[in-house]
């Protein structure tokens, strides 16, 4: 397994070019299960989830070519010849629950693996059972399976209210209602970006959607779905995750693609913690605007609230602030893993379930660590560039999970970062 070597080296300077968004690729690449022609997306990022869920359409019947280096993805679902999900592709990646809907709305049925735990949670399938349940699917559990048949063939337009706002039942309830007969109307729904970009590219196919981006999105079930030509939207979470890099180590940073509108939460709180952002002609740039950072307090919320998928970033961040910072995680249970890492480089933070009270540092040191999940590998990384001496990251296959090029993009604006092959 890789490790990657970060070195304190100073303040950074230069541009990062922002890929398009991991999230929105996972539940955009199976909407092409929905329709019988081609769906082609643009911008996509070169990751290994994407490489993943390119396995798992293929298993299914899909076609996928990627062209100009992984960037456009050309699919083609003319012929599903398998209705299952396997476990050996699910349990490397819980997104591939997002067959689920497309394939009982295309073909009323679906054999989906249950994705199984990670390292940040249970990440139960309930509300997306409830919410499939609600079109008129019967979904048993067996052997570790999702075994999802409809009745009649056709699912049945609904009015449902999930407990909880969850992305990935809100993308499956959404993309199963598309095909569905009659009109659904899903109330809580989650209303994150990658959900919005998601129905634009429904849209386009021909489904009927209204309400993107808010907590009710009412959809008129159709006969057919067509094909489409898509841009993946920017991601806010390699954005937010890059922001952080100047803010921690010095100096001014230009995130090209960079748009302040689908981070506002975040933007306040960088702006507290005293790092300014500003809007530029190319996208955002991000500087610190004193020597130290401020401590603040941080609350992870569904959108437009602060992303869960930034807390363990901003954390590193703190780790070194003029004062202590609470950060409380609500979305998920298991979502400090990245503490007790930061801890062996000398940051002081005290974790008490859902809480992390972090009292800053003058600086810390680096130290080798070890990466649990996606987001606290790449906080480990940040705290490497501002701390004494070299950080060794082991186990980055997480990281290629989410960030492509990341050696390469920080790299460029002068941070000392390499990796390294595994013994
Ligand atoms: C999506 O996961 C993202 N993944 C996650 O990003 C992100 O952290 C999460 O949304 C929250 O924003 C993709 O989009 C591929 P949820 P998802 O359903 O859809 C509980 C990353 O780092 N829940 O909104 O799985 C669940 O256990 C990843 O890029 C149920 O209880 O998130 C969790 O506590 C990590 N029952 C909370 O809801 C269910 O049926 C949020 O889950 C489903 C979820």
């Amino acid at each position: 397994m890789d490790s990657i070597l970060v070195t304190g080296n100073g303040p950074l300077n230069g541009h990062i070019p922002i890929a398009g968004a991991k999230n929105a690729c996972l539940t955009l690449m199976p909407a092409t299960l929905l329709s019988d022609e081609p769906l082609t997306l643009t911008n996509a990022p070169r990751l290994s989830d994407i490489k993943t869920m390119t396995q798992l359409l293929e298993s299914l019947g899909t076609e996928v070519q990627a062209m100009a280096d992984g960037q456009v993805l050309a699919l083609s679902s003319h012929e599903l010849t398998n209705l299952r999900a396997d476990y050996d592709i699910v349990r490397k990646m819980r997104a591939s629950n997002l067959v689920l809907g497309p394939l009982l709305a295309r073909a009323g049925e679906a054999v989906v693996s249950l994705p199984g735990g990670c390292a940040i949670g249970a990440r139960p399938m309930d509300l997306h059972i409830g919410a499939l349940e609600a079109l008129g699917a019967d979904i048993d559990l067996r052997d570790g399976y999702l075994h999802a048949k409809v009745s009649g063939g056709r699912l049945t337009g609904a009015v449902h209210e999930m407990r909880f706002a969850s992305v990935g039942a809100t993308e499956n309830f959404v993309m199963a209602a598309t095909l569905a007969k009659g009109t659904s109307v899903l109330k809580n729904a989650a209303r994150e970006p990658e959900i919005v970009d998601l129905i634009h590219c429904l849209q386009k196919m021909g489904a009927k959607i209204d309400g993107a981006g808010t907590s009710t999105i009412t959809i008129e079930g159709v006969d057919r779905l067509g094909g489409a030509t898509h841009p993946v939207v920017v991601d806010r979470i390699e954005l937010g995750t890059y922001m952080l890099a100047p803010a921690i180590a010095g100096g001014e940073v230009e995130l090209l693609g960079g748009r302040i509108d689908l981070i506002e939460s975040f933007v306040e709180k960088l702006d507290a913690a005293g790092v300014d952002v500003r809007e530029t002609a190319n996208g955002i740039a991000t500087k610190r605007r004193a020597d130290h950072i401020k401590a603040v307090d941080v609350t992870t919320e569904v959108f437009p609230g602060f992303p869960t998928d930034l807390q363990a970033q901003m954390m590193a961040m703190l780790c070194t602030a003029d004062g202590i910072s609470n950060l409380e995680e609500t979305i998920f249970e298991n979502r400090f893993m990245h503490a007790p890492e930061l801890m062996r480089m000398g940051a002081q933070i005290d974790v008490q379930g859902g809480t992390a009270k972090v009292t800053g540092v003058e600086r810390m040191k680096g130290a080798p660590v070890m990466a649990t999940d996606l987001r606290a590998s790449v906080s480990l990384i940040l705290a490497g560039l501002a701390a004494e001496g070299e950080t060794r990251v082991n186990r980055v296959y997480h990281l290629d999970r989410g960030y492509e090029l990341l050696v390469e993009k920080l790299s460029g604006v002068g941070a000392k970062v390499e990796r390294v092959p595994g013994v």
